[in-house]
């Protein structure tokens, strides 16, 4: 897709990149030549994370961290400078879901995912700005499509995300100025995740059918290339801008009528009006 080097000044720090999608966002950046720190709680699972970017020749780096410390996040990125001496790229793509209804959700259970995506991300971006501002940087929020409209059973997670895109255009509007860019990625559903298997487990086919116009659930790799392009120079007059990849889920709508109906239908208006 890039040239093999097009990442290769970058030091990235990635949350949630021990898994999923914030994996494939450490291995397709690192494959393009940044240096990768992964951050997330399970010391084990970013040891493997680890083990699986440098065996295929991407410098990488994990610390252990929940982004709802600030402490944590002032340690991650100091984690990043000690290791490769500086930081120009932030990746929030921690999050917290499942599935609950809203009379079901208790306070602290809404306050929980707010405080893992939202204020996480406000955290680790508040803690990286004195790095990012010294020659300029990129912050990349992943978000999601379910607070475009409305979805069920997420009334937290929307809240979250549609909170993480104003982030993205407030950070945007001030930052600009130390030609920081802060852009946001809003993946529909992704296969081979943990977010989709938790949210949707076997219902995932008949809903893709159902509500996604292209009709497939997306690939972790499209959601890390376009990443990837976000530190391209193509990339470089965007931000303050979240960009969906969801197979056109958000514009999704029932058709009034069915398609094979349309034509009959439209025929008959036509008669009648002309009588
Ligand atoms: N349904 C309803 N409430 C739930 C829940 C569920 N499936 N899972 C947790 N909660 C509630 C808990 O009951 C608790 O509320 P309470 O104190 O009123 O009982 C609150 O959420 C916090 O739970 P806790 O387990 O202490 O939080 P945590 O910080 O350990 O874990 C989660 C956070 C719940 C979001 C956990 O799922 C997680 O760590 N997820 C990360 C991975 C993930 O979700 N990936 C998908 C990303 S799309
Ligand atoms: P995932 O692998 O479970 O991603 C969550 C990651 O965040 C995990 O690595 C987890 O590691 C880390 N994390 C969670 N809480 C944390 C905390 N408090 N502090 C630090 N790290 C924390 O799930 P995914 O499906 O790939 O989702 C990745 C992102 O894409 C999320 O932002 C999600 O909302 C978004 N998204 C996913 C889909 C999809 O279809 N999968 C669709 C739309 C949006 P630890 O548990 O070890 O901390």
């Amino acid at each position: 897709m890039f040239t093999k080097d097009v990442c290769a000044d970058r030091v990235v720090l990635v949350t949630g990149g021990g898994s999923g999608i914030g994996f494939a966002i450490s291995r397709q950046m690192g494959l393009h030549g940044a240096k990768v720190v992964i951050m997330g709680r399970r010391a084990a699972v970013l040891q493997a994370a680890v083990a699986s970017l440098t065996a295929e020749g991407i410098a990488a780096t994990f610390v252990t961290g929940d982004v709802r410390q600030p402490a944590h996040a002032q340690a991650a990125i100091e984690k990043a400078v000690s290791t490769y001496g500086k930081l120009n790229v932030l990746v929030n793509c921690a999050a917290g879901n499942f599935l609950s209804t809203a009379e079901q959700l208790s306070t602290n259970a809404f306050r929980t995912v707010i405080e893992i995506d939202t204020v996480g991300t406000f955290n680790m971006c508040s803690a990286a700005f004195p790095q990012l501002k010294i020659n300029g940087g990129v912050i990349i929020n992943i978000s999601a499509v379910l607070q475009k409209y409305a979805t069920w059973y997420q009334v937290h997670a929307s809240a979250a995300k549609a909170a993480i895109d104003s982030i993205t255009r407030s950070l945007a509007l001030e930052w600009g100025v130390h030609n920081i860019r802060v852009i946001g990625i809003a993946p529909g559903p992704i296969s081979d995740t943990p977010g989709l298997n938790k949210l949707a487990g076997d219902a995932i086919e008949d809903m893709v059918k159902e509500i996604v116009p292209l009709k497939r659930v997306g690939t972790k790799d499209e959601i890390a290339l376009i990443a990837v392009f976000a530190l391209t120079p193509g990339g470089g007059y965007i931000t303050g801008h979240t960009i969906i990849a969801d197979g056109g889920q958000h514009i999704y709508r029932d058709p009034p009528m069915p398609h094979e109906m349309v034509t009959e239908w439209s025929r008959q208006r036509e008669l009648k009006s002309k009588l």
